[in-house]
């Protein structure tokens, strides 16, 4: 038996990742504590899994609390040990993500996003769980004007967020590099997530104001919000809006699928690995597809730059492609459609 541990994983890129384990036959026990998610995604894990695969799914388990307690984790890694079915490997989503707010609040973020991977890898040392999957993102490279971000591309974050995730990668080499033979560790560098599962149930929720574009399109659609504030109408690209490389979270669940397998295949070892398509749109591109697509309005103005935006953030994925046996399967036209569904389904609830 092998049982998957997935912190955060009632979150967006949780939830999918989940489900994509769960349809191979894995057993997941997620760990959240809700600060951004809520119960109700773990009963759609487990209707979508009911619902639409046959017949090996997994199981899967949910317990609610904060990464940081480390007592209660220990009890967790024990608890699975003394009924013979114990983690033995962890994805670690569970985090803080607002760039905007870590500027605000640092020590929040610091707290919340490097505290609870101390403690959870400690719990996986103790334990003797030692291969790890951790999301990490492209927000940690220095921001550049054209071309695709290499792995080997300059790492130099410039927000309190991208530090945690930096330093968390630095931490993560350290230890493997305190026993070569013991750990087997990827960081997933995730560029811009987006869409939704093909059923519409579960996507991208926020708890708060959402600051990404694809839930703040949500917002336009919906009414909430007057319209789109485009960021930067002078960027050195083909129409002067930033380009950004989307990738559809179902895509990104798959990937972590791939580097989960390509662990327990190869020996021990520390990579850090790009997730992205490679293609980059500009906003714009992304204003008119959606509205084309889904036929909806999407009303939007210029404004000034946003502080901290780079011209181009653009994948180099081959490293993925050669080494996790993946390749994305989805579109842009997939993310837009898949996210629409999942906001039309949202919006239905509400009324
Ligand atoms: P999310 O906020 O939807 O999911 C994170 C989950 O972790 C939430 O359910 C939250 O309740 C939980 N959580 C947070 N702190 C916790 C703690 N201390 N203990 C237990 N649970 C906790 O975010 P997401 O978009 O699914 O992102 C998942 C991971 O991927 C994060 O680490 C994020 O930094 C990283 N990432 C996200 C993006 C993106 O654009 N979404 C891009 C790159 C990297
Ligand atoms: C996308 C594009 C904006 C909102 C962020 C984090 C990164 C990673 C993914 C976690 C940009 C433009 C946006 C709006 C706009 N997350 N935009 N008006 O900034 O590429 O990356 O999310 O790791 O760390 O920095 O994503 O969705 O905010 O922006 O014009 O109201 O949309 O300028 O070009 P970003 P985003």
């Amino acid at each position: 038996m092998s049982l998957v541990l997935i912190t955060g994983g009632l979150g967006f890129i949780g939830s999918h990742t989940c489900l994509s384990l769960l349809t191979k036959g894995l057993d997941v026990l997620i760990i959240d504590s809700l600060v951004n998610s809520s119960k109700e995604n773990f009963l759609n894990i487990k209707n979508l899994v009911k619902n639409n695969y046959k017949p090996q799914v997994g199981k899967v388990f949910f317990l609610k609390g904060d990464l940081r307690n480390n007592k209660w984790l220990d009890e967790i890694f024990k608890k699975q040990i003394s009924i013979d079915n114990p983690i033995d490997s962890v994805i670690h989503f569970a985090g803080l993500k607002s760039v905007e707010e870590s500027v605000l609040n640092p020590i929040k973020y610091w707290d919340a996003n490097i505290n609870s991977t101390l403690s959870l890898l400690s719990s996986m040392e103790k334990f003797n769980c030692n291969s790890i999957v951790f999301s990490s993102s492209a927000t940690i490279y220095k921001p550049v004007y054209e071309g695709r971000i290499t792995e080997n591309s300059l790492k130099e974050p410039i927000n309190p967020y991208g530090n945690t995730k930096n330093t968390i990668e630095t931490f993560l080499k350290d230890l493997y590099i305190s026993d070569k033979k013991k750990w087997k560790i990827i960081n997933l560098r995730y560029f811009n997530p987006v869409g939704a599962h093909e059923s519409g149930k579960i996507g991208e929720e926020t708890v708060g104001k959402p600051s990404n574009l694809f839930p703040i399109l949500g917002k336009v659609i919906s009414g909430e919000m007057e319209n789109l504030s485009i960021f930067g109408k002078d960027w050195p690209t083909k129409d002067g809006t930033c380009v950004r490389d989307y990738i559809h979270v179902m895509d990104l669940a798959e990937a972590h699928f791939s580097a989960l397998q390509f662990l327990k295949n190869n020996p021990t070892q520390f990579k850090s690995i790009n997730i992205g398509t490679g293609k980059g749109y500009t906003v714009l591109e992304i204003v008119e597809k959606y509205s084309k697509l889904n036929n909806v309005d999407i009303p939007y103005k210029f404004s000034d730059r946003r502080s901290g935006d780079a011209s181009s953030v653009v994948a180099d994925n081959t490293l993925a492609l050669e080494l996790l046996n993946w390749k994305p399967q989805k579109n842009i036209e997939d993310c837009c459609v898949d996210s629409y569904r999942f906001l039309l389904n949202k919006l239905s609830k509400i009324k």
